[in-house]
């Protein structure tokens, strides 16, 4: 059995500047009440350097790259198959590199699995929960293994979890499952959380209540590693974002930073299904984009500014199309990640 975030140690000293709110403050006698300020010449959190990861002939990882700062929440955003899981799983000491290196808090997360565990909490992406236990029994022996726990019974209840109580992982819904992988990665206090992809095929309240949660942490100067699909999710949540595809970083930065990088703007209209887009590009200028998201969903990139908006309504004009809807918004990731890769992020 396989227990995220499980630790048999006690954990001692300091931890990072715990506040109020979701992490409780600590009594003042318990050795890890001392307040230790930002070090910011201390190892990063997180230090990936090269990583390259097989199976057999397949290379899932190649060559990545990644540096993650403590006290910040970082987004690992890419299409099914980039190599997601399987750079966090060797962040966390499931699977070795073939090449590079990885650290954590300037450890090794194989040979300092030990040293390591009471720090990390690790919400694996397909379960890794002995399905047999009770939901609570389970948590509440994941919080026992830690010097410092938070309240079991409070974390229940902001998860949304006080009816399955007695439910066998099993027997629980996938997203319960998911809520309560979460709530065991998080219930022993790391100072360090992985979570792969947490909030995939959540309802929007528990979506929404595992974003609070990612927000509490990082108040409290935890640092978070979600892999997510979700644009939205990384541009609410993350400190810094790192595309990857391919096994590869192909861009990195804080979302502004990557929506500045492509182009400004995008302008989105809707119509028939089906138009020559060939033709739309033809009349835009250079370095436009111009393709159907959904049947009748169309989206332009490019220079977007009013010369380009007059195009495309001519175009339309001539072409015989009424847009039920023409807007011209943001850049956003999605935008952004379509131009590095030419893919959807969600297929
Ligand atoms: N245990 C394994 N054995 C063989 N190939 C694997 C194994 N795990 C992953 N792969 C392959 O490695 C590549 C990267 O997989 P990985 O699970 O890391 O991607 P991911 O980005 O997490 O994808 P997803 O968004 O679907 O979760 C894929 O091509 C996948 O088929
Ligand atoms: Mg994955």
């Amino acid at each position: 059995m396989r227990l995220p975030g499980s630790s048999e140690g006690v954990r001692e000293g300091a931890r990072t500047g715990r506040g109020q709110g979701f992490v409780p403050a600590l009594p003042p006698t318990a050795p890890s009440a001392v307040r230790r300020l930002p070090d910011m010449r201390e190892e990063p959190a997180v230090d990936v350097v090269g990583l390259v990861k097989r199976y057999g002939s397949k290379t899932a990882v190649d060559g990545l790259d990644l540096s993650v700062g403590r006290g910040t929440v970082s987004a690992v955003l890419g299409p099914n198959g980039a190599g997601k899981t399987t750079t966090v799983e060797t962040c966390e000491g499931y699977r070795r590199p073939d090449a590079g290196t990885v650290r954590i808090f300037g450890l090794d997360p194989v040979a300092d699995a030990a040293a390591l565990r009471p720090r990390v909490g690790v919400m694996l992406q397909s379960g890794g929960v002995y399905s047999g236990a009770r939901a609570e029994e389970m948590l509440r022996h994941t919080a026992t293994l830690h010097a410092h726990p938070l309240d079991v019974a409070a974390l229940i209840e902001r998860l949304g979890l006080g009816s399955c109580g007695r439910t066998t992982y099993r027997r629980l819904s996938g997203g319960q499952q998911q809520r309560l992988a979460l709530a065991m990665a998080v219930v022993g206090r790391p100072e360090l959380v992985f979570l792969d992809e947490p909030t995939a095929g959540l309802d929007p309240q528990a979506r929404r209540a595992t974003w609070d949660l990612v927000r509490d942490l990082r108040r409290d100067g935890v640092t978070v590693v979600l892999t997510t699909h979700y644009m939205d999710e990384a541009e609410q949540l993350a400190d810094h974002v790192a595309i990857i595809d391919g096994g590869k970083v192909i861009a990195q930065g804080t979302p502004e930073e990557l929506c500045r990088g492509g182009a400004e703007n995008t302008l989105r209209f809707s119509g028939r299904p089906a138009l020559d887009l060939a033709s739309l590009l033809k009349a835009l200028p250079v370095d436009s984009t111009a393709a159907e998201l959904t049947p009748g969903g169309y989206r332009v990139t490019g220079k977007v500014n009013p010369q380009m908006l007059a195009t495309v309504t001519s175009w339309c004009a001539q072409n015989g199309v009424m847009p039920d809807r023409i807007s011209v918004e943001r850049h956003t990731l999605e935008d952004v990640f379509l131009e590095l890769t030419g893919k959807e992020l969600r297929a």
